[in-house]
Formats: C-alpha cells, structure tokens, sequence
C-alpha cells in the first residue's frame, strides 16, 4: 500500500521537544508555567491582539467568550451557517438560540448583505436584536470582516470571530481574530499548527479576558482556601501541550507559505477545467490557504472524488455541512439562501499538509485529472 497521504497532517518544527524537556526540567507539569506564558506571548506579538489566553480548545474559547459577554439563558445569538460545530455548540452550552446566516459566493464565508438586511428589519420593526454573532474565516480565508465588523458596531451586536482554521490570515494587513470583541484560534492536530489539542482567545479589552482567565480556572476567587462566588471550567493549557506551540510559533510562517504553494500548485494544474473554482480570496486579504477547497464541475460527485482517493489511500474531505441543515438545529432561524448548501454538495477540501512534498501532489492530481477529464 502506498503511504497515507493526510488532509492535513500534523508538522513538527523542531524545538518543540525542547520546549517539553524545559517542562520537565523545571517540573511544571501543570496547567501554568513558562510554556504558556511565552506560548501566549507569541500569539500577542504575532496577531497583535493585546491580550491571550491559552485554554484547552478552540471551542472552549467560544464558549467563554460568550461567558464573559454575559450572554445566556434564551439569548439570541447569530452565527455563520457554514462551519465547524465547535463555532456554535457553545450557543446551545448557555442555553441561548442559534440563528443562523448564509454564505456569499465572494468569500464563502458569512454574507454581510443578508446580515444587513436581517438586522436593519429588525431595527425598522422593533424587533430585538441578537446579543452577538459568531463569525467563521473558514479554511484560512478571511470573511468580509471590515463591513461585518461595521455593521455589528451599527447594531450594537458583539462580535466573535472564529478563526480557528485562519491563524495568520490578514484582511488590510490586520490579523483576523483581532477585528472583534474577541477572537479565537484552534491547535487542534489537523490545525495549520498543533498543539495536538488547544486554543487560545485573544481580546484588546483587559477586563474580558481577565475575567475568561479567571473563568477558565474554575472561577477560584483569591483565598487560600479557594472561594467560589460563580462556577468556572477547568479549561486551561497544559504547560507540556504549550511547549509544542511555543516550537509551532517558530516555523507558523514557513507553514503559510508551503500551504499558500499547494494551493498554488493545485490551481495551476485544475483551473483549466470548466466549471470548477477554488475557494476565493477576497481583496486585500491574504489567507493561509490552510485547506485548499474545491467547487466541482456538476456532472462530477464529491464523494466519487473521495472514494477514488481513499482507495489509493488518501484522505480528503467533503466540506462542511451548514449548520442549518444538521439535524440538531432542524428548528433554528436564519437567513439561508441556499449558497453554503450548494458549497456542501458540489465541494471538496484537497490534501493540504504542508509536510507534503511536490511529488505527493502530482500523485493525488495523478488521480484526480483523469476524473476531471483533464
Ligand atoms: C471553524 C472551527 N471552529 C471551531 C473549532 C473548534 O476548535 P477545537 O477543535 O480546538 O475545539 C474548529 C476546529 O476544530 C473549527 O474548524
């Protein structure tokens, strides 16, 4: 069997053992140490947000995000549609109502129109408005976020960015994550860098993030004792996973650039092939192009794609379902106008490691022409 070729496969630096051995020589084998603190550091410097704190995943970010803003109990809180359940999960953890937006065809990420529309009704009409909206820059590329960002202050409405999968992607040569209330990033293994699981949640507000520290330590307030005046988590770093993402921070821009070739790569051999598009880049961003992500010609399956590719044993992935139509939110609202379903049915996310070398690429397009018809 030829070797296993991953979606997106974990790819180590070089330092990060060094920085796990530094773990153990100083004994902190805990959730706080000089892992974190630097690890924390590094995103601070490298995003520019003024703030960051290193928790256990990505999801566990949103949902103190949502904490610290107080939003709870039948809150309403508004969400791209096309994305990773960890975005919105958190939603249903306070117990507040999802509603749901559609993508845009310039991005396909959250349609700032139909934001627009649905909110400007609601002001017109009397109607409440949510208390926040959660908003994905899906598979490295950035959202529409400026005129997002603008609306949400219009209205009044929190904004949360999910860039998970979009660590290092920039719109005007501002990171995204740092154009909201707060943001947040994922290191899950399959992630652009891993810490094999965590995340972090950045904020320029001093008090939010404070208070999400405090939250994600059990809410222990300051007696030797540990007094409780609220209930928190347990969703702190480990200092061990921490010294892998010190070592990842090292090499995160080597890791752009190789995924920004793959992708290049990619397009240079299938873009002669009518009626297939890649994911697009919206002026003035740059995306870190973690996942290189494909719309299909119509007479062609996606899953007749990923058979195919499995059969020679490589992994690749349809793309996300809309939350909208996953059963567990068959009763929410939103505005959906069929575009992220579309995505969903015609589209297919390509092996993207940024490990791969270009002979494992000429393999998989080896594959994929004579299917393309190329
Ligand atoms: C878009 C998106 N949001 C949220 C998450 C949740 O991150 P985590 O897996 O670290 O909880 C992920 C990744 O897994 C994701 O891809």
């Amino acid at each position: 069997m030829n070797k296993r070729i991953f979606l997106s496969a974990p790819h180590m630096g070089g330092n990060e053992l060094n920085y796990i051995q530094e773990a153990f020589d100083a004994n902190y084998i805990a959730p706080v140490g000089r892992n974190i603190d630097e690890f924390e550091k590094q995103i601070k410097e490298y995003t520019g947000a003024k703030y960051a704190l290193a928790v256990s995943s990505g999801t566990a970010a949103i949902h103190l995000a949502l904490r610290v803003l107080g939003i709870k109990d039948g809150d309403e809180v508004m969400a791209s549609t096309f994305t990773f359940i960890g975005s919105v999960a958190p939603i249903l953890y306070e117990r507040c109502t999802p509603f749901f937006i559609d993508s845009d065809t310039a991005s396909w990420n959250l349609d700032p129109n139909l934001l627009e529309e649905e909110l400007s009704q609601r002001a017109a009409t009397g109607k409440k408005q949510p208390k926040a909206l959660i908003v994905t820059h899906l598979y490295g590329q950035c959202a529409d976020i400026v005129r997002i960002q603008n609306i949400c202050e219009h209205y009044g409405v929190h904004l949360i960015e999910d860039a998970a999968e979009s660590l290092g992607a920039t719109l005007n040569a501002q990171h995204t994550g740092t154009f909201g209330k707060l943001g947040i990033y994922s290191f899950n293994g399959n992630k652009i860098i891993t810490t094999s699981g965590g995340g972090m949640l950045v904020s320029d507000d001093e008090a939010l993030l404070s208070y999400a520290r405090h939250l994600s330590t059990q809410a222990r307030d300051d007696a030797p004792h540990y007094e409780h005046n609220e209930y928190g988590y347990n969703y702190r770093m480990s200092n061990i996973t921490a010294g892998i993402g010190r070592g990842q921070m090292e090499v995160l821009s080597e890791r752009i650039k190789r995924r920004r070739e793959i992708f290049n790569l990619y397009q240079k051999e299938l873009n002669i092939i009518e009626g297939l598009s890649f994911m697009p880049e919206l002026p003035s961003s740059v995306g870190n192009r973690w996942l290189t992500t494909i719309l299909l010609p119509v007479h062609l399956s996606p899953e007749k794609i990923r058979v195919t590719l499995e059969k020679e044993n490589i992994e690749s992935r349809p793309l996300w379902k809309p939350m909208h139509a996953q059963p567990l939110f068959r009763d929410a609202k939103g505005c959906i106008n069929g575009t992220s379903d579309t995505f969903f049915k015609k589209g297919i996310c390509l092996p993207s490691s940024s490990s791969m070398n270009n002979d494992d690429i000429q393999r998989i397009l080896s594959l994929l022409k004579p299917l393309l018809n190329c």
